[in-house]
């Protein structure tokens, strides 16, 4: 078996959070009469809060202060974990679960790779708090997808080399930044048919058939 890892991006990976997103800036964006819609929304995925943020400002007629915009950011936030708190185990789905568990009676180490600093909070409320043997996430790095570091440490984490772990994602900077790390990179949703992934996924289970001896 090639891979002894498997490195899974979060959001729109392991459970889908991208309602909320599109709410809670959609809300921002009102308040601040800024256009918004969800097309612009799907450019945020994988981006980091402040990054994602200075997107949601792009068709804005005025700039903000520094002050200003950890404001925005922190409004939007608070408005995206009240959303949350509507998730529970029931949003993890039987696809999903029977995958992980069947990944690891493989003997493969599973580990998040998450730009949210949210990501400790969402597997509590999925019921997969705990569950992975490493989560490397937004509390931890310094720079967003598509730099490799939140992959890199979660390979870190689990004690193997890239060579040997495979990324899943769902947004092009996640495959970029499984790329630029040296990853072999699955793609699915939104990702699913960018050329730079090794593998194409029409289906989560579909990641037994890339780990197949
Ligand atoms: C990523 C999402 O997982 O996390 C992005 O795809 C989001 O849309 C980013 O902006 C940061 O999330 P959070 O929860 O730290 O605001
Ligand atoms: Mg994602």
């Amino acid at each position: 078996m090639k891979y002894q890892g498997i490195i899974f991006d979060l959001d729109g990976v392991i459970c889908s959070t991208d309602e909320y997103h599109y709410l809670a800036w959609k809300s921002l964006a009102d308040q601040l009469g800024i256009y918004f819609d969800r097309q612009i929304n799907n450019r945020l995925r994988g981006v980091s809060r402040m990054a994602s943020l200075e997107i949601v400002l792009e068709k804005a007629d005025k700039t903000y202060t520094q002050a200003e915009k950890d404001e925005f950011a922190e409004s939007k936030n608070t408005l995206y974990r009240q959303l949350l708190g509507q998730m529970g185990p029931a949003d993890l789905s039987d696809e999903v679960r029977d995958t992980l568990n069947a990944l690891r009676a493989k003997g493969l180490k599973l580990a998040i790779g998450s730009s949210s600093k949210n990501t400790p909070f969402i597997l509590d409320r999925i019921g997969l708090g705990g569950y992975f043997d490493a989560v490397s996430d937004g509390n931890n790095i310094t720079h967003s997808k598509p730099d490799p570091e939140v992959f890199l440490k979660a390979a870190q984490m689990i004690g193997l080399d890239p060579s040997v772990c495979l990324v899943v994602e769902d947004a092009h900077a996640g495959v970029e930044a499984g790329v630029n790390g040296g990853f072999d990179t699955a793609a699915i949703g939104d990702a699913r048919d960018d050329e730079r992934a090794t593998w194409h996924l029409n289906s989560f289970s579909d990641i037994m058939g890339a780990v197949a001896d």
